[in-house]
């Protein structure tokens, strides 16, 4: 506790300062009202005795001072030494915000008291703002952690009403995607017939003959249009696919090699693959078609950012995570040396329909789709960015508790 004494006679400032030293406090003092403002400005005090009447600033109008500030660090109690007794002065102190008077002749036992009092004010009043500190700070969090699941009711509903649309959309197509898929098959064997019969005749018509030479790629334009189509429909179809997952008890490593030979044609001409793979790993509960899927998009989504690089690596590593009950988890975590994601793909990659891709080629279903099943089968997946470039992927995976 530091003490200020302020008076303008000098022996009065001696008498306070040595009872006070006795008593073990810390003691400053000043000579008038200006000299106590500074020394507040730079020191940490905690208690003011001031004399009442002083030249210039008398106690009182130091007093207000001292309550008019701004950013001062704590409250400071304020004594002040007085012969007055009149009822209306002693108003008028404490409507300055006078804390305490000590009355002249000043006995040491009443300072030590008043000074104690002042103490414990003080001391109250630092709990107080410790206290309201904390609440402050919790309420600061509480408001963060209300956003955050404010922005994910947002984005479950999202998920939800996008996912009713697409099964919507995917049904609404699905027929006439069908028919144009069939008969351009049909199509193409009429053609080649006519085509066929064509041939035995002598053409003349540069018309007829242009048409001719152009019609196999027309007819390989709306196949492969329509095949496009198709995959688009799966992958809406299997995005708002409402059937939960059928969980058995399966081997991790099968499902990464199986999935690993579907990408085989996007992955043997530049990458190499790396499999760390965890020896005796207990096997997962899932719908192993589902993870599949989920590896297949993530291994095309890896191909596409290695695309550009003469050698690119995919390592695929399994571990198991039996720190707890809770955790008895399978981890796999798959890591390219592509491109990496950037911040507005990170933030975003779980959205359905969000791609970089150029239009034709991306469909941004895969990873939502991905998280999907992830969720369901009571794990999670996350993405991040490697330390050296390039993207990481972990799959958490619950293993298959034999009952
Ligand atoms: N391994 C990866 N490296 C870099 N970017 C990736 C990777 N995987 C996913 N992404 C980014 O996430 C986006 C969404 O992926 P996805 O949902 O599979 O949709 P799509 O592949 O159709 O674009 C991609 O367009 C790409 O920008
Ligand atoms: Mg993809």
């Amino acid at each position: 506790m530091k003490i200020l004494i302020v008076d303008d006679n000098q022996m009065e400032r001696l008498f306070l300062t040595t009872a006070l030293k006795r008593l073990n406090y810390d003691i400053v003092e000043a000579a008038n009202g200006n000299e106590a403002l500074s020394i507040l400005e730079s020191q940490n005090i905690n208690i003011i005795i001031s004399d009442w009447m002083m030249p210039e600033m008398d106690g009182i109008e130091l007093c207000q001072r001292i309550r008019a500030r701004k950013n001062s660090n704590g409250y400071v109690y304020v004594i002040m030494v007085t012969s007055r007794s009149e009822e209306e002065d002693l108003m008028r102190g404490f409507e300055a915000g006078v804390d305490a008077y000590l009355q002249k002749p000043i006995t040491i036992k009443i300072l030590n008291v008043q000074v104690k009092v002042g103490i414990r004010i003080i001391n109250l009043e630092q709990q107080l703002n410790y206290e309201k500190q904390k609440v402050s700070r919790f309420a600061n969090e509480m408001e963060t952690l209300a956003n955050q699941r404010a922005e994910q009711l947002v984005h479950s509903d999202r998920m939800a009403t996008l996912g009713v649309m697409a099964a919507g959309i995917a049904h609404e197509i699905n027929n006439p995607a069908t028919f144009i898929n069939g008969n351009i098959q049909t199509f193409e064997k009429f053609w080649n017939i006519i085509k066929d019969r064509l041939s035995n005749v002598n053409i003349a018509d540069q018309k007829l003959a242009f048409i001719i030479k152009e019609m196999p790629s027309l007819i390989d334009g709306i196949k492969s249009g329509a095949g496009r189509i198709q995959r688009i429909l799966k992958g809406l179809k299997s995005y708002a696919r409402q059937d939960s997952p059928e969980f058995i008890q399966y081997d991790i490593h099968r499902i990464i090699d199986d999935a690993l030979l579907l990408c085989n044609n996007s992955l043997k001409y530049n990458i190499t693959i790396t499999k760390n793979f965890m020896k005796d790993i207990p096997s997962v509960k899932c719908d192993p078609q589902q993870i599949e899927q989920v590896l297949v998009n993530i291994f095309n989504n890896a191909a596409d950012a290695m695309e550009n690089i003469s050698k690119g690596s995919l390592n695929i590593t399994t571990t198991h995570d039996s720190r707890l009950d809770s955790n008895n988890q399978i981890i796999v975590i798959i890591e390219d040396s592509g491109l990496g994601l950037n911040k507005e793909t990170l933030r975003n990659i779980w959205n359905p329909f969000f791609t970089t891709k150029p239009v034709g080629k991306g469909t941004g279903l895969g990873m939502s789709i991905s998280h999907g099943i992830i969720k369901s089968h009571g794990g999670s997946i996350t993405a991040e960015n490697k330390e050296k470039g390039g993207a990481r992927f972990i799959i958490r995976l619950p293993t298959y508790e034999v009952a």
